[in-house]
């Protein structure tokens, strides 16, 4: 590649720097103390409270690259362009610059530093609907940025205007689909164009038919969105500016890859093309016969996204994210099977695990002393538990006839078939299931309370509600009680919070004593009654250490940190932590605290979950 994708990373952070800046680690997949989302799926969502106006320590003027995750796109995969797993690289603006500083930089980045002809990208902007006018200023601003390379760029030719499905965004979509509170806004895309390129490098619907930058055919590929943050839904359905006009930008790491290396496969940039490589040696198939590339795009996307999971500490589970984590793996499995017809052994796996580990080095995503033996012994444990039952279940599925939901739902429980992928074996034989009879059959069986993670769907916005920011007060306070009661060196490996109880890992290989339960409850209901105030400050990381601050996560804070302190000088601090918040102002309000069961999660890390009660 001409630029590498290293290269593209670490151009785009001194771009944006250079211009005033800051650069803020990648966050967790896991999003931290929200209830209402499973993962992180764009670099904006761990800034929403910024964008509404919360002010951030590190300024106006942000840029990172963000590991994010599209559990949605899962069925996707397998064509030249989706991935689950992808770096998005975005810049924001927290009511600083708007649209003629964003387009400008956008534009520059892309065929300076990039080198990108100018002749290949075509722009969308977003036609206006009843509330919104038209968006004519990023129009007139483009128009100016391909005159200064000598170019004319007229509307239907160059730039398109498109509706909200295309050209509107927020995490659940056009205006009429956001929830009361949702940030939004017009975007303005640029599009890349392969052109007659495409035609030797993949087939595709694109045959010379009237074709346009946003129809999705693959003759365009989308490397960059502009959204101009300035609207919230209000209660009432209407749309309100916000106090400040933001700018949200994302790029994908990967396709900017792709259109650099003038190939719209992004299986065969950096990110990706050692990985298939190995998996072309496991299965002694070759990635330039096209019947298989879909299955080793899905073992590599997959591979990678589950070990970018595992690092975040995300094991395979029944439920939730843990069932994620458990479809990819099994369905890599599958792949692997149908390319080998072979059990596959967990030796495939990690030896893929460890190629995608170097395919990262030059970034902090991995610490491979760390993080391969973690990796390994998950999928190991998985795949040695599935590949038992993995051919017997494929047999049964090749001789089954039709399947009704009571089969499948045996495969599920017999064989360890997620049900989607069930599913998708019976569609390559033209068969298809009925999902909502197998729910039913599930739920009769398991009686699982789906409750909890349909409510982790819900328009994947973040809560802040009373209750759950209750619950993070006492969360702190837990924190506090199990360095005091349990031990000094305990530290936090996660935390999930959702209305109604709080869950807390942490460091500690044995279970707790009653004694300690008890002594754990006791103290944090004193700091409840004493009614302890709580306050947030802005510090420098180095500065929240000194001065006593947990923070376990250092790395992926940035230089300027908040820091919530619970007690003062008078009453004397109880707790003091690095986090973004929010927060109750005393801990009074709390209730009273009741610890509930508590579960390991893997060697060395314990579970626990905890409860406030009105008092
Ligand atoms: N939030 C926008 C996106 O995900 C831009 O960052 O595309």
């Amino acid at each position: 590649m001409k630029i590498s994708s290293a290269q593209i990373r670490q151009k785009y952070l001194k771009f944006f720097a250079d211009r005033g800046h800051a650069i803020i680690p990648s966050a967790s997949l896991v999003p931290e103390n929200d209830p209402t989302t499973l993962f992180t799926s764009s670099g904006m969502q761990p800034l929403v409270p910024y964008l509404l106006g919360q002010k951030h320590p590190a300024g106006k003027r942000l840029v990172n690259s963000q590991k994010s995750f599209r559990a949605q796109d899962i069925e996707e995969i397998g064509d030249n362009r989706h991935t689950t797993f992808f770096e998005m690289l975005g810049n924001w603006s927290l009511g600083d610059y708007f649209k003629k500083e964003q387009l400008s930089w956008i534009f520059e980045f892309l065929t300076k530093e990039l080198e990108l002809d100018p002749k290949q990208l075509y722009i969308t902007v977003f036609q206006g609907n009843s509330s919104v006018p038209k968006d004519i200023e990023s129009i007139k601003i483009w128009k100016e940025l391909f005159q200064s390379v000598g170019m004319v760029a007229d509307e239907n030719e160059r730039i398109f205007a498109y509706p909200a499905q295309k050209n509107w965004w927020s995490r659940s979509g056009e205006p009429d689909k956001m929830p009361a509170k949702e940030p939004g806004g017009p975007d303005s895309e640029v599009f890349f164009d392969f052109g007659q390129n495409l035609l030797i490098h993949e087939k595709s619907r694109y045959k010379n038919e009237q074709c346009h930058p946003n129809c999705d055919c693959g003759r365009f590929m989308e490397i960059a969105n502009s959204v101009f943050m300035q609207y919230q839904k209000q209660p009432d359905g209407s749309l309100q500016e916000l106090r400040q006009k933001n700018v949200d930008f994302g790029g994908g790491l990967e396709r900017l890859a792709a259109v650099v290396n003038n190939n719209p496969d992004i299986f065969k940039t950096d990110l990706y093309i050692s990985i298939i490589q190995i998996i072309e040696k496991i299965t002694g198939h070759s990635y330039l016969e096209k019947i298989n590339r879909p299955p080793m795009r899905i073992i590599a996307d997959h591979l990678k996204a589950a070990s970018f999971l595992i690092v975040d500490d995300v094991y395979p589970f029944n439920k939730t994210r843990g069932y994620i984590l458990r479809r990819l793996l099994r369905r890599s499995a599958v792949k692997l099977y149908a390319l080998t017809d072979k059990t596959p052994q967990s030796e495939m796996f990690n030896e893929i695990a460890s190629n995608i580990i170097q395919t990262y080095q030059n970034t902090d995503y991995f610490d491979p002393i760390i993080d391969l033996p973690k990796i390994s012994s998950v999928i190991s444990e998985e795949i040695n538990k599935f590949g038992k039952v993995l051919a017997k279940g494929i047999k049964m599925i090749e001789k089954t006839d039709s399947i009704d939901a009571k089969s499948a739902f045996d495969l599920y429980q017999s064989y360890g078939f997620p049900i989607e992928l069930t599913a998708e074996l019976l569609e390559q034989k033209g068969q298809k299931i009925n999902l909502g009879e197998f729910k039913d059959e599930f739920e009769k069986h398991q009686n699982i309370s789906r409750t909890a993670s349909k409510g982790m769907f819900k328009g994947g916005l973040i809560d802040h509600s009373e209750a759950v920011t209750k619950l993070h007060t006492a969360t702190h306070l837990l924190h506090t009680a199990l360095r005091k009661f349990v031990g000094t060196n305990i530290q936090q490996k996660g935390s999930n919070i959702t209305s109604e109880r709080l869950r807390f890992d942490f460091t500690q290989s044995t279970r707790l004593t009653d004694k300690q339960k008890q002594d754990i409850e006791i103290w944090i209901n004193q700091q409840i009654a004493e009614d302890l105030p709580v306050t947030r400050t802005i510090d420098s990381l180095s500065g929240a250490k000194a001065g006593g601050a947990l923070a376990f996560f250092g790395e992926k804070y940035g230089e300027k940190v908040t820091v919530y302190t619970i007690g003062n000088e008078k009453t004397g601090i109880v707790s003091q932590e690095v986090c973004g918040g929010p927060h109750v102002t005393r801990t009074g309000v709390l209730g009273s605290f009741k610890l509930g069961k508590e579960e390991t999660v893997s060697a060395g890390v314990r579970r626990v979950y905890a409860f406030l009660k009105p008092k």
